[in-house]
């Protein structure tokens, strides 16, 4: 039997009548009527067949999970479930890691990295003749809107594949004075908010040196990585140099704790990066960790206003806040706080929520319930607490997990919203006078991911980015990515740089 999806069927007409737009404010000064309702226009999903059931992909093959036990793996947008994800025991992932391990004794880490690199180009090749499909299933599994899987992640994922395959055969020129060797088996653990990137960011590099991989997807967001397995098939990818194994936390500890391990690369929460940290000191497995993020938007009085609002709107509602270096902190020099606030208030309601097929859409579904009872848990606190929140008010989708874009003011540092990860698209208004007072407050959290300046001073810009305590700043833009760029983290964003050179550095021991 054949899943097909169908995105025509996402919403009832009942649910949202005219098409997925927002309902116009109250306030009629602000009200746009029908002139922003655009016409439905979905993406075509229905030449994409997503099969029921789902296996590992371990030596190069397809196998059945040893547990025999399945899950399911569910659209967001609509809570119907798409297929069947094979759940991976510790047997299984110890099947993965030998195979792994015997494809990077006899083949991969034997082979020059010229011929690394020609995989690594064919692979990325595929992923752009296949990008449509790709952008289309991540959508439908994940909840993101087609225009960002479409447009950011999958042209990322395949720049990522190009860009190490360039470094495959020029390794020994990539650290001057030193040779890189590759580590052995990498195990990888992904989160659910960039499937494939992430995917892209820990495998390209790791192949490139010459390692082998068991990567492990997210529960709710596994199809695109087994998708990425058939590609790996097609480029004729030795078998066992990459290999796929699906579950939830329980599997992702059996690749931690597996001493055929050489080397870890998790991306998720702070709180699970913390136990893997524990989990293996004093042994020999190399670990980066890229954990959360609370990023802090500093807005000067002089930087140019509507660009600025545009920056700010995207770093915070991009794929639904859902993002480890979402500018969700908003500091606005005192001068123009009402300003601000009053183009925020017009802003998020010409964004438009729903159908994430749908080309128009701007906010998609929110990844799962569990995150979704998260996020509105702490913006109650934040309610509790005595900020404000502004929400557009909008007709949403009767299934499907959803949150309308939002912002709180009368945000204070004590709150928790200030200073706590709500990974969805909430913003946290706070204002300053100074420079000082914006690193002072912009620093005083436990994370350090990133940052974003937006002033017309260069000077400023200088001044600030030596002060922020953050892996990666933004000057009047922001979620600007690119495979040559180095991103991580300081303190409870963890350690370890993906991107660039220092990427490749995560995968080699140098001598
Ligand atoms: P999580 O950290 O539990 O999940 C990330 C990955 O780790 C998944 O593949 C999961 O199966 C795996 N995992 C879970 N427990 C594990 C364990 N004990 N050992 C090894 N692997 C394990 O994140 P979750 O629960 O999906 O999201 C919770 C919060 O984490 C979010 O609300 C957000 O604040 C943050 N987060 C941050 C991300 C980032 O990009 N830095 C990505 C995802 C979540
Ligand atoms: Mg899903």
């Amino acid at each position: 039997m054949k899943i097909k999806a169908k995105p025509a069927r996402i919403f009832s007409k009942r649910a949202v009548p005219s098409s997925n737009t927002i309902v116009p404010l109250k306030d009629r000064r602000l009200n746009f009527g029908n002139k922003w309702d655009f016409a439905p226009a979905p993406e075509d999903s229905k030449s994409y067949v997503i099969s029921p059931r789902h296996e590992l992909f371990i030596g190069g093959k397809f196998a059945a999970p040893n547990s025999g036990k399945y899950f399911p793996s569910i659209n967001p947008a609509t809570e119907q479930p798409l297929t069947m994800i094979a759940s991976a025991n510790a047997a299984d992932v110890d099947s993965a890691v030998k195979a792994a391990r015997k494809a990077y004794e006899t083949v991969w880490s034997k082979l020059p990295g010229r011929e690394r690199g020609k995989y690594l180009y064919r692979i990325a090749r595929i992923i752009q003749e296949k990008a449509r499909e790709l952008a289309v299933l991540e959508t439908i599994d994940g909840g993101k809107p087609i225009k960002e899987s479409r447009d950011v992640d999958l042209p990322l994922v395949a720049a990522h594949f190009f860009y190490y395959a360039g470094w495959a055969d020029k390794l020994k020129y990539a650290f001057p004075g030193k040779l890189p060797h590759p580590l052995g088996v990498a195990g990888q653990i992904i989160p659910w908010n960039f499937p494939l990137l992430m995917a892209a960011w820990k495998i390209a590099p790791a192949l490139a040196c010459g390692n082998t991989v068991v990567l492990k997807p997210a529960e709710t967001t596994s199809i695109t990585a087994l998708r990425l397995a058939q590609i790996f098939q097609e480029a004729e990818l030795p078998e066992g140099v990459v290999n796929i194994v699906t579950g939830a936390g329980e599997t992702g500890a059996a690749i931690v704790r597996h001493p055929g391990i050489n080397k870890l690369a998790f991306t998720g929460s702070t709180e699970v990066g913390k136990q893997i940290a524990a989990a293996i000191a004093g042994t020999q497995k190399k670990l980066t960790l890229e954990l959360g993020g609370k990023a802090a938007n500093i807005l000067f009085e002089d930087a140019p206003l509507d660009q600025a609002i545009e920056g700010i709107i995207n770093g915070i509602y991009f794929n639904q806040g859902q993002v480890c270096c979402a500018g969700s902190r908003l500091f606005v020099q005192e001068g123009i706080y009402s300003t601000v606030i009053k183009k925020l208030r017009h802003r998020i309601q010409t964004l438009r929520i729903g159908n994430p097929l749908d080309k128009n859409t701007d906010i998609g579904a929110i990844n799962s319930r569990p995150q979704l009872e998260k996020i509105r848990a702490l913006v109650q606190s934040g309610i509790a607490e005595g900020a404000e929140l502004t929400q557009t008010p909008c007709a949403l989708p009767e299934k499907g997990y959803w949150f309308a874009p939002a912002f709180l003011t009368g945000v204070t540092h004590a709150h928790r919203v200030a200073n706590e990860e709500i990974f969805g698209p909430v913003l946290s208004v706070m204002t300053f006078r100074t420079p000082e007072e914006a690193f002072e407050r912009a620093n005083n959290i436990p994370y350090g991911l990133s940052a974003g300046v937006w002033t017309d001073k260069g000077s400023k810009i200088f001044k600030l980015v030596h002060k922020l305590r953050a892996g990666v700043i933004w000057a009047n833009t922001y979620n600007k990515f690119d495979p040559t760029s180095p991103f991580g983290g300081y303190r409870e964003s963890g350690f370890g740089r993906e991107g660039g050179l220092q990427g490749l550095a995560a995968y080699c021991r140098l001598d």
